[in-house]
Parts: structure tokens; C-alpha cells; sequence
């Protein structure tokens, strides 16, 4: 179907666009107009290869009859109801729902609007647990370099980007970061985790001997950092971490907005990796992005310990007005049921052989310095070119979209996170295009 379904606009000076160079793009600006399955269709009628699932986030692939008509028969019926003091069933069951594909035992959910509020109720969940354990002092907050966590105060300051970080100030005083745990010059072009860098999580003792373990609330990582440009946890990296947070009683934080609801071959990253936190934050696919809708699921005594350790009256003061918003709950009920049905997760396992050998087949492509995969997200380093960072990897966006193929980049990073629905011939189309790109943009 190729009609144009939305006119283009006349004007597009109102809106800021977010993470975008506004000036290039409004001088010749993309425009997406309908989305189904597997696939974007622009104002002018071309049909796009979404190869990243729009931003990491519609999982069970476009347009899914199932979610649309949970949405519109929830707005018929509520639109809002508030959940300060107030509740309305289909909140409850959500939590319910999303407490059966968390790991055992994380079963408490709030529920935020998006990854970074997520990321900023999971610090701030932290820091009330110690508090109420009587150990007020446990203040300081561990992030990771290259972490991504969202662009909230919390979430900038124990995420690791620069570019994020330095517009914006001082940030959260009591902060520090572990190492990163890219390590091309061992792991280049391995398949899976990488077999070196388990003692980058040793690190973690160093800002122990820094600090005082007795000013350290959480660890958060992304269990699989994607943002930054795909990288995988080195094999024994996050059992260590988890070890450490143990010995110390740090809680140890998932942020798994990218790797949970099916994206690694399991409900959850840590599932993958059998590794449990004791926190994760989710958002994207939690409702296949059809409405904006986070979460975060504790362990059962973090509750309690904040819940029945508190005086009478409210426990924790934090929400959103629009956390529990009735259509966000029909949107991640109906997703969630559609991620049983189709065994998303399993189709992502059975799809992972043939995108991750597809993917390393671009190895020896001109400028292609690294490759690396995990379930469904790959993926693939460019050197970037001589003083011009990034112009590559933009060229060969640009080239891919030109073909009717949607990547994304982070600096000369190609990251490929496509719907889990994806079948081989669209693995076929998504690398075959790249690949030319990749060459077209060599030449
Ligand atoms: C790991 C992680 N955390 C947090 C976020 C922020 O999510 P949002 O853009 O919904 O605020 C993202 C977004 O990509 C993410 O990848």
C-alpha cells in the first residue's frame, strides 16, 4: 500500500526536534507518514526496512491490531483516572502482568512515562531504601562510561555521553562511573559476549577503597549498552558486579529499556546473562511504543523495607501524574499478551543465527573495524573519517534510507535493533542494503 497517508507539513520551524541537527534536517527533512509490520512509509509513498524498530522500541513489529484496539476501547471507556490516592483496575493488572515476565522476585512495579523517568525512580527508589534501612549515608550513585541512562538529572548524571552531560552543568554531585568494557583492541569481531574483560567490573572495588562503601546506594549498567553503540558485557562481567554489589550491599540497577520485552531472546537481559539485579527500569517495549509508558520493578524487601518501614501516610514521595495512565495499561496489557502469544522472545532466538551471521558477514567491507551481536541488535564500527567524526556513518544513513532501509548511528556506530518479527528475507534486504551503502560511501 502506497498512499500518502499524512500531507506534508507546510512549516517546520515550530517544532525543536529532539537528539536532531535541526538545521540539516529541516533543509531536507525525512518524513514518515504510516507504519505496518516490518515496515515505515514516508509522505511521499516509499516503503522503509524499519531496521531499528523504530527507536529500539516496537518489538512486536508496526501498527498491531491487538494494542490499537485495547488503546481505543480503553479511551472510550477512561480516559484518565489519577493513581495518587485513587486507583483504576487495568493499572493493577498491568503491574501484574509486567510482574510475570520480570525475573522472580522483582515483583513490585511503579510505573513511569519513559526510560528516563525510570531511570530516575530507580535512583531515587535506591536512595529511599537505605534510607529507611537506616543508613542515610549511602548517597553516592555508580554509573558506567558510555552508560545511557536517559536525560533526566539522575539518568545524565550516572550516564556517561559527553555530548549529553556537558550543555548541562554540575549534575548530581555524588556520582561516579565505572570503565566501560569496549575493548576492540581483544573482542573485535567476536560473536556474542566477548571472552575478555570480566575484571572491568573490578573496578568497582577501586571506587569502594575511593569513596567508602558506606556512601554507595546502586550500581546501574545497562546489562547490553546500546545507545552508545552496542556493547556487549564481556562473559563474567556482570556476575562480578553483581558479586561486588553483594559483598557491599550496593543495589544493583538494570537499566533495561533496550534488552527487556524480548530484544536479547529473553523477557528480560537478565535472563540472557543469569544475572538478576535487584532493580529494572523497562519503557520502549513495554507497550510495543504505542503509548509512552516506563516502568520499574524492585525486589519485594526493597518495597517492604521503604512501604511498611515508613510512618502512616505516604511511603515514597514520587509519580507522575500519568503513572498507571489508563491507555498506557491497555497498550502494555495487550503488548504483553501479544509477546506471550508469538513467543517473541523465541522468535528472536531463532532469528539471532542468521541476522548475527549476516551481520559479520560485512566484515572486510571498507572501513568496517568492528562487528558485534547479541539476540537482535548488532553492531557495526566504522573508523570514522579524518577530522570529520560521524560524517561516515551519516553517509551511509543517509545512503540505507536513499534505498528504503531505516538504521541508526551514535557516532560511527551502526546499531541495528529491527522488530522481533523479522523474518530472513528482511535480514537479507537490511544487510544487503548496508553493505552497499557501506561500499557506496568508501568510494
Ligand atoms: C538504556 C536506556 N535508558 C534510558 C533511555 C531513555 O528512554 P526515554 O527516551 O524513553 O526517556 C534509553 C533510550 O534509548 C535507553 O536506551
Amino acid at each position: 500500500m502506497n498512499e500518502i497517508a499524512t500531507p506534508r507539513p507546510n512549516n517546520l520551524d515550530a517544532f525543536w526536534m529532539p537528539f536532531t541537527a535541526n538545521r540539516t534536517y529541516k533543509a531536507a527533512p525525512r518524513l514518515l507518514a504510516r507504519a505496518e509490520g516490518m515496515h515505515y512509509y514516508t509522505t511521499d509513498g516509499r516503503e522503509i526496512l524499519d531496521g531499528t524498530a523504530g527507536l529500539w522500541c516496537v518489538n512486536a513489529g508496526h501498527g498491531r491490531r491487538e494494542i490499537t484496539e485495547a488503546v481505543q476501547k480503553q479511551a472510550a471507556v477512561m480516559d484518565f483516572a489519577p493513581t495518587f490516592q485513587m486507583g483504576h483496575p487495568i493499572a493493577f493488572q498491568a503491574a501484574a502482568k509486567v510482574a510475570e515476565l520480570t525475573p522472580a522476585g522483582l515483583d513490585r512495579v511503579f510505573f513511569t512515562n519513559s526510560g528516563s523517568e525510570s531511570a530516575d525512580t530507580a535512583l531515587k527508589i535506591a536512595l529511599a531504601y537505605h534510607r529507611a534501612r537506616g543508613e542515610a549515608g549511602r548517597v553516592r550513585l555508580i554509573g558506567r562510561e558510555r552508560g545511557y541512562h536517559g536525560v533526566g538529572f539522575g539518568g545524565m548524571s550516572v550516564g556517561g555521553i559527553g555530548n549529553n552531560r556537558k550543555q548541562f552543568g554540575a549534575l548530581l554531585p555524588a556520582v561516579d562511573h565505572l570503565p566501560h568494557t569496549h575493548a576492540p583492541e581483544k573482542n573485535a569481531f567476536s560473536r556474542g559476549q566477548p571472552g575478555w574483560g570480566a575484571h572491568f567490573a573490578d573496578a568497582l572495588e577501586n571506587l569502594v577503597a575511593l569513596h567508602g562503601a558506606e556512601t554507595i546506594a546502586a550500581v546501574i549498567v545497562e546489562p547490553l549498552a546500546g545507545s552508545t553503540g552496542v556493547l556487549l558485557p564481556p562473559q563474567g562481567y556482570l556476575e562480578r558486579l553483581r558479586a561486588i554489589c553483594d559483598k557491599y550491599g550496593f543495589l544493583l540497577i538494570f537499566d533495561e529499556v533496550i534488552t527487556g520485552f524480548g530484544r536479547l531472546g529473553t523477557a528480560f537481559g537478565a535472563e540472557r546473562f543469569g544475572v538478576t539485579p535487584d532493580i529494572i527500569t523497562m519503557a520502549k517495549g513495554l507497550t510495543n511504543a504505542a503509548v509512552p509508558m516506563g516502568a520499574v520493578a524492585v525486589k519485594d524487601d526493597i518495597y517492604h523495607a521503604i512501604v511498611d518501614g515508613a510512618p502512616a501516610g505516604i511511603e515514597l514521595f514520587h509519580g507522575y501524574t500519568y503513572s498507571g495512565h489508563p491507555l498506557a495499561c491497555a497498550a502494555a496489557i495487550a503488548a504483553i499478551d501479544l509477546h506471550r502469544a508469538e513467543d517473541l522472545p523465541g522468535r528472536a532466538r531463532a532469528m539471532e543465527p542468521a541476522f548475527e551471521d549476516a551481520a559479520h558477514a560485512l566484515k572486510g567491507l571498507p572501513n568496517v573495524i568492528d562487528i558485534r551481536s547479541l539476540g537482535l541488535v548488532a553492531g557495526i564500527e566504522l573508523a570514522p573519517r579524518p577530522g570529520k567524526p560521524t560524517d561516515r556513518a551519516v553517509g551511509v544513513f543517509h545512503r540505507c534510507f536513499d534505498a528504503g532501509v531505516l538504521i541508526r548511528t551514535t557516532g560511527d556506530i551502526i546499531a541495528l535493533s529491527p522488530p522481533l518479527i523479522i523474518e530472513k528475507p528482511h535480514i537479507a534486504r537490511l544487510f544487503g542494503t548496508l553493505a552497499e551503502a557501506i561500499r557506496a560511501e568508501a568510494a
